[in-house]
């Protein structure tokens, strides 16, 4: 950046002028923000010189690593053929076009269009639109409602926020909006009680049973979930639970959206995460990976049931973003494809880093304070535990995490905590030993956590 001004100056001006997302202002404003200057691999480096390993790949999304020249080259050398132009009313760019094609490429037979859009939340808002559109055209107009999950994350925007399970952010502008249910998530640590994973799995799949009769399918458009909850915890499923979701979406005829936000573009050691888990959504929602963050890039994967009804019947979709398709991002996002195919960066977390991780990741089961350590390809979830033997959770659930998150931190690890659960996903780019430093520098917060709490 040019007239840059004194770092020490910064925190100061981004206090005064800069409000931030998930944030609460005045508590950081006392402290001032942390800057971070440069990254490279897996390290990010703040104002200060310090080294972090961002064992969170940003906010899930840098998926190929920091620092990779030849994204910033395609970029550069769009920005100079052509920096902008849109893709409504008539036209496309050459980016455009060839990444709806390259996508197409990597998803299972019947899900080969996509809706560009800026980011996941508007993604959402997209297909949640598209969801009743469909219906309409069949002359279904009455089928509008939309089940979601309690703990869901998916955005920010108002049908976002609303879809999205996550309470406190209801309460922030009367959300939900009308026209959304929300059913129990597959958290069987904290919600199975005594049954077995298998057994609970069925149960909350059920659940969507159960309020397709209470509401009437003839009146529910869809049901959306992420494969694994990001947001919320890193939930993960247990085996019998997408399977029961699958078949239910299709009995009762209701389109089913794997929200693939964060499960895409190789984090599970899959392209897309409802291909680990073998079922096909009729619609997907795409952001993070896709670019590894290098540009701001979303989209929706609309499957041949949905898409031809739209192309064929609808007309005009009356939706879209300025920025839908950009050539810039789609260029990055292009160059962000094909490392990851030429690294085979997907093989190598279903193949080695993967496993390697998930080895490392469980060997914490074995310390004092944590319940339970998952993980599928470069996702991890680690619950933290009062008692392992009876389950029991510490009685202030977010002090907890954010006391090991901040101890993480300290010493140069990035993580991030969603109340007494630790989260972690990397890059797929990820060493072997930059695993091992983050299972030692995690282990000895534990320690920390072990030590200190009195409860
Ligand atoms: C599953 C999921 N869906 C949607 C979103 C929203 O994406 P964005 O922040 O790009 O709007 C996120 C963001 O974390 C997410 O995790």
């Amino acid at each position: 950046m040019t007239d840059m001004p004194p770092l020490s100056n910064l925190a100061a001006i981004d206090a005064a002028h800069h409000l931030h997302p998930f944030s609460d202002m005045k508590q950081l404003n006392a402290k001032g923000a942390r800057i971070i200057q440069r990254a490279e691999g897996v390290h990010i480096f703040d104002s200060t010189g310090k080294k972090y390993l961002d064992a969170f790949a940003g906010l899930w999304c840098v998926n190929v690593g920091y620092g990779r020249k030849s994204i910033a080259d395609a970029a550069y050398a769009q920005m100079q053929d052509l920096p902008y132009y849109n893709t409504f009313f008539g036209t496309t760019t050459a980016p455009a076009a060839l990444l709806a094609q390259k996508i197409a490429s990597h998803t299972g037979e019947k899900l080969k269009r996509v809706f560009f859009t800026n980011s996941g939340s508007e993604a959402t808002d997209t297909w949640f639109r598209m969801a009743r559109v469909y219906w309409k055209v069949l002359g279904k107009p009455e089928k509008t409602l939309v089940i979601a999950r309690k703990n869901a994350y998916h955005g920010s925007t108002v049908a976002g926020a609303s879809l999205g399970g996550m309470k406190l952010m209801h309460e922030q502008g009367n959300l939900p909006i009308e026209g959304i249910h929300h059913i129990n998530q597959p958290y069987w640590y904290a919600e199975g009680g005594d049954l077995s994973p298998a057994e609970f799995g069925l149960k909350v799949a059920r659940e969507l049973e159960a309020k397709l009769d209470e509401l009437g399918e003839e009146c529910v458009a869809a049901f959306v979930a992420e494969p694994i909850q990001g947001a919320g915890g890193v939930i993960i499923p247990p085996e019998t639970y997408w399977p029961e979701i699958a078949r239910i979406c299709k009995a009762r005829n209701i389109l089913l959206v794997a929200d693939e936000v964060i499960c895409g573009f190789g984090r599970l050691g899959t392209w897309f995460g409802h291909q680990y888990y073998g079922f096909e959504p009729d619609l997907a929602p795409i952001a993070k990976g896709l670019s590894s963050g290098y540009l701001p890039i979303g989209g929706v994967l609309v499957s041949d049931r949905v898409a031809d009804v739209m192309v064929e019947e609808l007309g005009d979709f009356y939706h879209g973003f300025t920025y839908s398709g950009h050539p810039v991002s789609a260029a990055a996002a292009l160059e962000n494809i094909r490392i990851i195919e030429e690294e085979g960066l997907v093989e190598r977390v279903r193949d080695d880093i993967g496993p390697y991780f998930a080895a490392a990741w469980k060997s914490l089961e074995d310390h004092v304070v944590v319940g339970q350590a998952e993980s599928v390809g470069l996702i991890g979830g680690l619950q933290l535990a009062a008692d392992k033997a009876t389950r029991r959770r510490y009685a202030k659930p977010d002090d907890i995490g954010t006391l090991v998150r901040n101890h993480c931190i300290e010493n140069g690890l990035i993580l991030r905590a969603t109340g007494d659960r630790m989260l972690a996903s990397p890059a797929l780019t990820i060493s072997r030993a930059e695993v091992d430093e983050v299972i030692d520098k995690l282990r000895n917060a534990l320690d920390h956590l072990r030590d200190g709490v009195r409860e």
